[in-house]
């Protein structure tokens, strides 16, 4: 298993840090922590990341314009080899570009149940609101504070006579309980087949009278009553791979694309020169660019009768 390389991003206590530093330990984990790093020199999780043998890095940031701060992080991010960004605690607003170049690879834990309560005070707010549940959410870091997409929650119960401080506490066992465990999930989805047909089935299923059907136990995607557009391959003879098959103009392209990366695509046994295989399990996938594969092999095979229809549509 080829671990995911995961850059910690702290202010303070660092128990978040710690949580998912002791669960990278176990062997089965699917990452590692390579780096911890922080806006504050005094940040306790410091001196703990450097004792358990992690790359530490402090680069205060008073003085510092946001973006010039921002881009020394990136490059001992990058430079330590990091894959995902895990913030725990890093109690800076990051600017737009480094949340663009970390974009679906970094996640943050925030100590409420998001949407509610973004920002500060959260625990305050949530016994001041009379709520009878606070929580936390791990959710992917996005532009706006806060508000990325969710990946995973946990409601912890507001006790009588609860304070913001008794609360906190609480809400960061339940913290260290899910941020591992969202974190794993995460990282581990980019070669988990079920996640990777379910992307193609969302993207496929998109394209006008789509249908699915199993074809040789392959999920197999075409047009209602007529060609199929695409294959998924998932551990075809047992090769381990996921794959996606789709349709191509011929030899001349199956070549030039196998020439340009032949890690990624290849010619799919038994398919011949009109499709291509390409590989949706090396964790670059970009799926949008899936998407527009999708697309072009439905047109490959769309009756006439209707791309005309699309083409009339296209014209209002
Ligand atoms: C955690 O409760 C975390 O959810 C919160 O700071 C605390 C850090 O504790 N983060 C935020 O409020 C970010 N908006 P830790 O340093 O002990 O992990």
């Amino acid at each position: 298993m080829t671990k995911a390389r995961i850059a910690i991003l702290i202010s303070g206590t660092g128990t978040n840090m710690a949580a998912l530093l002791y669960a990278a330990k176990h062997p089965s984990c699917p990452y590692e922590i390579i780096l911890v790093a922080s806006n504050n020199s005094d940040a306790e999780g410091l001196k703990l990341a450097a004792a358990e043998g992690i790359a530490t890095f402090a680069q205060p940031h008073q003085h510092l314009d946001r973006a010039v701060h921002d881009a020394m992080m990136h490059d001992r991010i990058v430079h330590a080899g990091a894959t995902h960004v895990a913030l725990a605690g890093y109690m800076r607003i990051l600017s737009e570009a480094f949340v663009q170049k970390w974009e679906g690879r970094m996640l943050n834990v925030h100590p409420s149940l998001l949407p509610k309560y973004k920002g500060l005070h959260t625990h305050q707010r949530a016994i001041d609101a009379g709520d009878s549940h606070g929580g936390c959410s791990v959710h992917l870091v996005t532009a706006e504070l806060d508000d990325g997409p969710v990946l995973g929650q946990m409601q912890v119960a507001i006790l009588p006579g609860d304070t913001a401080d008794t609360l906190a506490e609480r809400v960061k066992l339940a913290e260290h309980q899910l941020y591992p465990r969202i974190l794993a999930e995460y990282v581990s989805r980019d070669s988990d087949p079920a996640w990777l047909v379910q992307q193609v089935r969302e993207r496929a299923m998109a394209q006008p009278e789509a249908d699915e059907v199993t074809s040789h136990g392959m999920p197999c995607f075409g047009i209602t009553g007529a060609k199929k557009f695409a294959y998924v391959s998932v551990d075809h003879h047992g090769d381990g791979k996921t794959a996606l098959l789709v349709k191509i103009s011929g030899a001349e392209e199956q070549a030039m694309l196998i020439d340009s990366d032949e890690d990624r695509y290849y010619r799919p046994a038994y398919f011949g020169d009109g499709w291509i295989g390409i590989r949706l399990d090396l964790g670059d996938t970009d799926w949008d660019h899936i998407g527009e594969w999708l697309a072009k092999s439905w047109l490959a095979v769309a009756p006439k009768k209707l791309t005309k229809l699309m083409d009339v549509a296209g014209e209002f």
